[in-house]
């Protein structure tokens, strides 16, 4: 009988091996990173120069795709400041807001484009070079899912991080670095009738569609004034709704807050001239349709627009409405079963990782670039091209000890030069002054005093952690910060009021714009003092607090404000 077997189970032993030989054996590598926007590429970057094991994964076919759509009207809102009237390298970082970190001078944005506020293009030709030219190591067209971890390996101690790509190649990793940004449009599953919406990321831009018509903008970022610019010339008027009140960049210190560049309808408000902008809870309101025309409402009302007060100000109907309600972090590359805490009230669209950048639920899993944001949301640049290409650097020096015991990198002095040291930091580094606050240089004081270590743009909130983290033992240590005056900053406050700034060296703690300021302790603060500091102070009470008075010309070199001082302590 067995003769006439059907071919079929033999078929399907082949199919199976098939099978198994594309998706089971996996390409397995010492990190994974995935996603090759600017962050992932920087990250790579990195390992590339230490010749790390690494894979970038990439599911479109281009680097830095979120640029082929993002932002919708083209215009970066990046500074591409070519000239500061000096040639030095670091300090000219300090104003450019594109160029990624490399050691190849012809990967500066300021050979790209002249413009202020470049083209978006721009930035995918410099980032498709960037990658060519540093040979990294980017596997497109690769969207990788289901990404778990196996228990722990019992005879080393390790994970190792499971994933496939759509084509159901399996891949392994030791190491995870999830650089996916934040690119989901947030959709409010509260609103009843948002769906007669459209969102930013497919409106039209082109003003034409808009011309003699009505406009409601939810939301009151920067992609809502980009838009409401675009076609403020062609539309009858355009109001705006926001649960906040406008927060402008210029009075917050805080670039992801309104930029000048997309604030144009505040004039037109201001002035009256149709347009406005005003305050209403999200979960308050719906969209109802009638007779083709658009119409917001509170909720509890009836859906006759007839029913609300008669000076109601949304009581007229819309032609169209757009959302343009922010982004969230897509989690659906995990596997279900993969723990992944996000964060908690305004960072709840960002997942909760620790001062390394590690995921809490996650051991080995890092987070790099605009994902990483939950740790300085609403105070530095860590959402930014000019703030995450310095996290991504640290990140990855935590990396190097962790994994390969290489210490942070640092050099050593005799402590004669610890006065030209600090003095040439204060003026021209630039991963502390863009991630102010966040980033700190720390010197250890060793030898009795004789001598000096410096390791630059460290987070300072791991600094009770020194050793663990960085290899690097001390306790006597001095922690410089770039800070803003505490109370200075805020969306409502007068930032162009007559004392705004001092010039007087004795007051210099009472400085508003950035300045630096020295934390000296002798003993490493404790996680107990870290955790309890109060919130928007950088570091705990140190032994001594010097504040270095603000600067216009920000070049705090002068003998006797700024060195002076400075010698003193
Ligand atoms: C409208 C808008 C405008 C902005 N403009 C600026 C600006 O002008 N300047 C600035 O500095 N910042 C800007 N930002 C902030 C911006 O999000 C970041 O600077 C930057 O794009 C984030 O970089 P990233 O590398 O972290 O993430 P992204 O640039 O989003 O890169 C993530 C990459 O991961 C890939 N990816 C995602 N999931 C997977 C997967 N499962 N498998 C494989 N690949 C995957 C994506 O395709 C993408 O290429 C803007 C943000 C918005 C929302
Ligand atoms: C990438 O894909 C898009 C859309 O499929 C295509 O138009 C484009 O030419 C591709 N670009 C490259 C560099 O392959
Ligand atoms: C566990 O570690 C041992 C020793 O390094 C190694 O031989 C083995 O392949 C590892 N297993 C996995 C699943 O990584
Ligand atoms: C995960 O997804 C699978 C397949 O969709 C489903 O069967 C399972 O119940 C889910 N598990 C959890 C924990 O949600």
């Amino acid at each position: 009988m067995y003769l006439y077997r059907s071919p079929w189970p033999y078929l399907a032993t082949i199919l199976f091996v098939f099978h198994f030989t594309t998706s089971s054996f996996p390409h397995h590598h010492d990190y994974c990173v995935i996603g090759a926007g600017p962050s992932g590429l920087q990250i790579g970057y990195f390992l590339h120069q230490k010749h790390r094991d690494y894979v970038i994964f990439e599911r479109n076919n281009v680097s830095g795709s979120f640029y082929v759509q993002y932002p919708r009207h083209r215009k970066l809102i990046s500074i591409n400041k070519r000239h500061t009237g000096k040639t030095n390298k670091e300090f000219n970082l300090r104003h450019d807001w594109n160029s990624l970190l490399s050691h190849d001078e012809s990967l500066l944005f300021k050979h790209y484009s002249k413009e202020m506020f470049p083209h978006a293009d721009v930035l995918l030709k410099y980032l498709h070079d960037y990658t060519t030219k540093l040979g990294l190591n980017v596997q497109y067209n690769t969207e990788v899912r289901d990404i778990h971890r196996s228990p722990a390996n019992h005879s080393t101690d390790q994970n190792l991080y499971h994933m496939h790509d759509v084509n159901g190649n399996h891949y392994t990793c030791s190491k995870l670095i999830v650089a996916t940004g934040i690119a989901e449009p947030n959709v409010p599953d509260n609103v009843p009738g948002i769906d007669y919406a459209v969102g930013y990321e497919d409106v039209s831009i082109d003003p034409d569609d808009f011309e003699g018509q009505s406009v409601l903008v939810l939301g009151r970022g920067n992609a809502a004034f980009e838009t409401a610019d675009a076609i403020y010339g062609a539309t009858n008027l355009i109001h705006m709704v926001g649960r906040s009140r406008v927060r402008l960049a210029w009075a917050t210190h805080y670039v992801g807050d309104l930029r000048a560049v997309n604030n144009g309808l505040l004039d037109t408000y201001q002035l009256k001239s149709l347009d406005g902008v005003l305050e209403a809870g999200l979960e308050e309101i719906k969209i109802v349709k009638k007779n083709n025309k658009l119409h917001l409402l509170f909720k509890e009302d009836d859906a006759d627009p007839a029913d609300s007060l008669d000076n109601f100000a949304l009581r007229d109907p819309y032609d169209k409405i757009i959302r343009c309600l922010g982004f969230k972090f897509d989690k659906s590359i995990f596997k279900n079963d993969t723990k992944l805490q996000m964060g908690k009230g305004r960072t709840k669209k960002y997942p909760k990782i620790g001062y390394n950048y590690e995921s809490v639920d996650n051991p080995d899993m890092f987070f790099a670039g605009t994902n990483t944001h939950s740790l300085d949301f609403r105070k530095s640049a860590g959402g930014f091209i000019h703030g995450f290409r310095y996290t991504a650097r640290s990140l990855h020096h935590l990396l190097e000890w962790r994994y390969h015991q290489v210490p942070w990198p640092s050099h050593t002095a005799p402590i004669t030069q610890l006065m030209n040291t600090i003095i040439k930091r204060l003026n021209e580094a630039s991963g502390t002054y863009q991630m102010f606050g966040v980033l700190g240089d720390v010197i250890i004081l060793k030898n009795n005093g004789l001598e000096f270590e410096m390791l630059e743009e460290y987070p300072i909130n791991l600094i009770h952690k020194l050793y663990e983290t960085s290899g690097h033992q001390g306790n006597r240590i001095i922690a410089i910060v770039m800070e803003y005056g505490r109370d200075f900053s805020g969306p409502g406050n007068d930032i162009f009021r007559i004392d705004r700034a001092t010039g007087e060296p004795s007051e210099a703690h009472t400085s508003n714009f950035l300045h630096p300021v020295l934390y000296y302790y002798e003993q490493l603060p404790t996680e107990k003092e870290m955790n309890t500091k109060p919130s928007g102070v950088a570091l705990p009470r140190p032994k001594l607090l010097h504040h270095i008075v603000e600067d216009f010309l920000t070049s705090w070199d002068g003998p006797l404000s700024h060195l002076l001082p400075l010698r003193r302590l």
